[in-house]
């Protein structure tokens, strides 16, 4: 895929932004089979610097809710005015255990990178997450993963840059398929692996910033062979309750 939409935006800026494997390239890759139009409320959940929150407002004029825990509403917000989008991008300081919004509120609901620190109990799904979203809106959730579960036998590769505990947020397609198959609130339409795992990690790694530096020594040894990327589209059952 060629990332036509992401390359628009200024290396510099993206790079003093980032926190992991490039998030537009992902968004861009997520959002490509998307239905979003101006006047939908969309929720960036984990938003991290709002990388994607502009990505969204920017590309597709919707109202976005950047919501994260650890970086703080103040900062996105000023990040926003910045870009003169303050009018589109509501900043939001909150846990996704714990969400401040109304049920039923949202278009959709988009997550990079952030929905496999949080979502990984079966029950998360319906409990936590697709309240928010109306009846038959979208659900989109990209995040790194293993091509296959591989914990019990980890590669030394892995080792030289992170411990074993970093990487248990990480499971196979078919581990995300088994754990959200059994939400009753959405419907999926797919789990699988994206395109842009070379190209986010590759812009991610040449960064300058502390842990991609840090991450480089797995990656340069071949830990990418067993890694990917994963995206799941779903959509909020019309069965609302
Ligand atoms: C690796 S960063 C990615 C940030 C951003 N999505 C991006 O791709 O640039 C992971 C993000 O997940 C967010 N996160 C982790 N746990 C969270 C939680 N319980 N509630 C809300 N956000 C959470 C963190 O605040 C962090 O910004």
């Amino acid at each position: 895929m060629k990332f036509i939409k992401s390359d628009k935006y200024e290396k510099q800026f993206v790079e003093e932004n980032l926190m992991g494997p490039n998030s537009l390239k992902m968004v861009e890759e997520l959002t490509s089979t998307l239905d979003l139009h101006p006047g939908m409320k969309v929720m960036d959940l984990g938003c991290g610097k709002g990388l994607t929150s502009i990505f969204l407002a920017k590309e597709f004029g919707v109202q976005v809710f950047a919501t994260d825990l650890w970086v703080g509403a103040t900062e996105n917000y000023n990040r926003f005015k910045q870009m003169g989008l303050d009018d589109l991008i509501i900043p939001i300081h909150a846990d996704a255990t714990d969400l401040p919004f109304a049920e039923e509120f949202f278009d959709a609901i988009i997550s990079v990178d952030a929905y496999y620190y949080f979502g990984r109990e079966a029950s998360f799904m319906d409990d936590k997450i697709a309240p928010f979203v109306k009846s038959g809106g979208q659900i989109a959730l990209a995040f790194p993963g293993f091509k296959k579960d591989i914990h019990d036998n980890l590669p030394p590769e892995f080792l030289l840059s992170w411990k074993a505990e970093d990487l248990e947020t990480f499971h196979s397609c078919e581990w995300w398929n088994n754990l959200l198959a059994q939400s009753q609130k959405i419907h999926i339409q797919s789990i699988e692996e994206m395109t842009c795992f070379e190209t986010c990690w590759s812009d991610w790694l040449s960064s300058d910033i502390e842990y991609a530096i840090n991450d480089r020594k797995s990656m340069e040894a071949g830990a990418g062979k067993y890694m990917n990327m994963i995206s799941v589209l779903a959509q909020r059952s019309n069965k609302l309750r």
